[in-house]
């Protein structure tokens, strides 16, 4: 097993002080994406992000977009005939509501039993962050990188990345690169580094319903006048079998069967049903008949109420027959689904079951496509080495029910290969109150993402 450069682990702990001081700046800035009273702190996110990137010896500039801005840092000085990577990441973050369950201010970082609360810690500027630093301690203590690099970082990966496929095509030029690599999801286990084979994709809609034109006593016209919130329920309630199923017609004609050694990795990862399900606090798990948990979360597509909205929720009762209702609804899809496909199945679907005397609109909101690597080939062994490096132990290979919708789009446009290797943690808390990140995996995730640096070196171009 190789170790981490002995001159990088040296910069990264004669600096770990300051590098946390800035990391906390960084998540001191409220740069949610979503809101737009926001706008003018997700503008600063990504100025601070540039001016790390230039303190850390690279070059850096921020494009404004139609939306919110990316950030493209650049470093070009390795040897002819070195491969260039690219280094992906976001500098938004989920919107932080209901303050209240948070048990210090999210955009306060504190440390508590060796973890940094705050919002964004993990999902995804503490990753991104902590690439930053790893490419600061090569050009530090050595002057110059193996690679050439480019760092992308975007601001609207939280809200669907809408402007950054446009953005790589316009730049495919400046952006051309041998590898892609990513920190933005979690390791299997603490301890246990791991590599993502897989991400599922995304179709997000919003369900509306109106009923009467204004809302109604429900004693005088309820029983002749159609209910849109009963209407939304029983269009909802057509969306799964008994099996857990998806009953929308068409919606498997995509998915690819899992290849079997896949099925058997996974089989082989350390699991415990019983663990993941005091995790949540349910009491008692569901979903599709027939698969694992770990296959129901990572190889099958979903189809879930995110919100729901109708009527009088106040306190006490209010006699009241709502004139509308609303879902947000979303399908977490598998290779080889297409967005676009299950947007005209959902579509046809809902115009197909939902009831007389309402009037029901579907529109989609944002989606993105289903990822999965093979994992073979020179990058993700430099990958296993560097992991195997830092924590001592040869890397896991895991999936994801999660999606970073520019993945597929990354190989699709640039044509190189993605590597995601997260360091977030089971249990993270990301989009949710009290998300944190674990010091020792920032600590231990820089080292890693250091010695990939040397590691890459060796990619044939
Ligand atoms: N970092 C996550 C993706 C992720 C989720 C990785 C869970 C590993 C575990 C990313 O920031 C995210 O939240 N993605 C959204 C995509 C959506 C907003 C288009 C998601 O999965 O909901
Ligand atoms: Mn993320
Ligand atoms: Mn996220």
């Amino acid at each position: 097993m190789t170790s981490v450069p002995p001159d990088l682990h040296a910069w990264l702990s004669d600096h770990d002080d300051a590098i946390r001081g800035e990391l906390f700046d960084f998540l001191r800035i409220p740069s949610v994406s979503a809101r737009s009273e926001h706008d003018a702190d997700t503008r600063r996110a990504a100025e601070w992000t540039a001016d790390s990137l230039r303190a850390a010896g690279l070059s850096a500039t921020v494009h404004a977009t139609a939306g919110h801005p990316v950030v493209v840092g650049e470093w070009r000085g390795a040897p002819a005939g070195a491969p260039t990577v690219l280094v992906y990441g976001h500098y938004d973050v989920q919107p932080a509501e209901p303050l209240d369950l948070w048990t210090s201010p999210p955009f306060e970082p504190t440390i508590r039993d060796g973890r940094v609360y705050a919002r964004g810690s993990v999902d995804d500027k503490g990753q991104l962050f902590l690439h930053i630093k790893a490419l600061e301690a090569h050009l530090k203590a050595r002057g110059r990188l193996p690679v050439n690099v480019i760092v992308l970082a975007e601001g609207e990966e939280e809200v669907g990345s809408e402007h950054l496929a446009g953005f790589i095509e316009a730049h495919a030029g400046e952006l051309a690169c041998d590898a892609v690599v990513i920190s933005d999801s979690a390791m299997f286990a603490p301890g246990l580094p791991s590599i993502l084979s897989s991400l599922r994709g995304l179709a997000y809609f919003q369900i509306d319903v109106q009923g009467p034109a204004q809302d109604l006593h429900s004693g005088s016209y309820g029983g002749a006048v159609v209910n849109p919130a009963m209407a939304l329920a029983k269009i909802l309630a057509t969306f799964h079998d008994a099996d857990g199923r998806i009953a929308i017609p068409g919606f498997y004609d995509g998915v690819a069967e899992w290849p079997a050694h896949v099925r058997e990795q996974m089989k082989s990862l350390p699991f415990d049903a019983e663990h993941f399900r005091a995790e949540t606090g349910s009491v008692s798990l569901g979903g599709e008949k027939g698969y694992s948990i770990l296959e129901q979360l990572w190889t099958r597509p979903t189809c879930e109420v995110n919100g729901l909205l109708s009527g009088y929720t106040g306190e006490g009762a209010k006699t009241v027959l709502p004139a509308k209702a609303m879902a947000k609804v979303s399908c977490r899809l598998v290779p080889n689904q297409d967005p676009a496909v299950v947007e005209s199945l959902m579509k046809a679907h809902v115009a197909r079951v939902a009831p007389p005397g309402v009037a029901v609109t579907v529109t989609h909101l944002h989606g993105g496509r289903p990822w999965r690597a093979e994992l073979t080939g020179p990058l993700f062994d430099a990958a296993r080495r560097a992991l195997a490096a830092a924590f001592g132990r040869e890397p896991v290979i895991t999936g994801e029910g999660g999606s970073i919708p520019v993945v597929g789009d990354f190989e699709r446009i640039l044509g190189a290969p993605v590597l995601l290797v997260g360091f977030g943690l089971p249990g993270e808390n990301a989009h949710a109150p009290d998300e944190w990140l674990s010091r020792e995996n920032f600590t231990t995730g820089m080292r890693a993402t250091a010695t990939l640096w040397d590691e890459l070196a060796s990619l044939s171009k």
